[in-house]
């Protein structure tokens, strides 16, 4: 399926160009909106397998491309395989999310690994060689991870929460343990993204879920320092290596965080406004975003308005289509189609 030469819509937006139409992919594109990916879900077992199993997580990655066409492929796996491969005990309990066994004190988290167990993550660098080698060449291969502080959230809290107060609680009361924690993270985080451009991904996206619970200082200890760092330790090994980053809830601080991380892209949530998150962005960088996921649950009319509103919003500047956040496992696939009609035309 490769033919060198062909150009990819994504790897441009990201290195600023612009274009009429915007490349579109979808954050969580491959999941439970889809009845193939049930189907494969439950051929694997656990969730935890799924993504440890490289054939049927390549198989996941491709399913939204090849019933959609998007302009991204975005490797099927997990934030949390990282704190799972720095030995903290990590399952996913059918209907109930992530489960960890939670970092409540300095001894807990001195029993962690000084550094991920590469051979625990070989698996997903064989899914992104094998989702490489299928994928049409016009279409990027995205990895990514999660942010070091939305990492940790679910590494003290064990558990998703609604507002993070472990996390926010322990980050107050013993900073410095917390940061060691960080620390690993980043370092973590440089080895697994350089690990998966070695494997062919063509450009890595950091989640920052839960960026927007902090204040403004400690969204700059937490947040910006790290994503800071973690670009600049990719790309020491891999020059031109591609990242976007994605601050979800930064609000006004987005100009802050975009001006210091110095990403290829920034991905905006839903609740930013268009017209602060486009002058906050360097035009020279891609924005990616920013349709509500609730929108595109609707369908409709509104559907239809919400993309133009976005359209409109981010023309004549590198940018690449997406939502705000994750598909929501209710959305019906004709909307996603409604969806790409209206980008694309036709
Ligand atoms: O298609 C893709 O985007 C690639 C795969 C992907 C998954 N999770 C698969 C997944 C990606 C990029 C993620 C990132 C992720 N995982 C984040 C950051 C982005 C975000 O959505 O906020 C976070 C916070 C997690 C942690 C996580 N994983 C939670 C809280 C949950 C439970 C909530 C839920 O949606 O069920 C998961 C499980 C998960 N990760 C599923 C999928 C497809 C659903 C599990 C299933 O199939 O049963």
């Amino acid at each position: 399926m490769k033919s060198p030469g062909v150009p990819q819509p994504v790897l441009e937006a990201l290195a600023g160009l612009k274009r009429d139409t915007p490349p579109v992919w979808l954050m969580r594109q491959a999941g439970r909106y889809l009845p193939e990916y049930r189907a494969t879900r439950e051929k694997a077992g656990g969730f935890l397998d799924l993504c440890f199993n490289p054939q049927l997580a390549a198989e996941v990655t491709l399913q939204p491309i090849r019933r959609f066409g998007f302009d991204a492929a975005i490797l099927f796996s997990d934030i949390l395989v990282v704190p799972y491969a720095l030995g903290q005990a990590v399952r996913f309990e059918a209907g109930e999310g992530p489960r960890l066994d939670p970092l409540k004190d300095r001894a807990d988290f001195f029993r962690l690994k000084d550094e991920i167990d590469q051979s625990l993550l070989a698996p997903v660098y064989e899914t992104v060689e094998r989702v490489k080698e299928e994928l049409p060449s016009g279409i990027a291969l995205l990895g990514f991870c999660g942010a070091p502080w939305t990492v940790a959230t679910y590494m003290v809290a064990g558990h998703g929460t609604d507002d993070q107060r472990p996390a926010r609680l322990f980050a107050y009361r013993e900073p410095d343990t917390f940061a060691i924690l960080i620390d690993r993270l980043i370092a973590s985080s440089i080895a697994y993204l350089s690990r998966q451009l070695d494997a062919g991904a063509d450009a890595v996206q950091i989640f920052d879920t839960w960026a927007g619970m902090l204040p403004p200082a400690e969204f700059d200890r937490w947040c910006i320092d790290p994503a800071k760092r973690i670009v600049a330790g990719v790309r020491a090994k891999h020059p031109g290596a591609r990242i976007i980053a994605f601050p979800r809830g930064a609000g006004t601080a987005l100009k802050r965080y975009a001006e210091a991380v110095r990403a290829d892209g920034v991905g905006l949530d839903w609740m930013i406004d268009r017209a602060f998150a486009r002058e906050s962005v360097s035009a020279k960088t891609a924005v990616q975003g920013n349709l509500d996921p609730i929108v595109l649950l609707a369908g409709g009319a509104a559907l239809d308005r919400g993309v133009d509103d976005v359209l409109a919003a981010f023309a004549g500047r590198p940018f690449i289509f997406n939502l705000g956040h994750g598909i929501l496992p209710e959305t019906p696939i004709n909307h996603v189609e409604q969806m790409l009609r209206r980008i694309r035309g036709g």
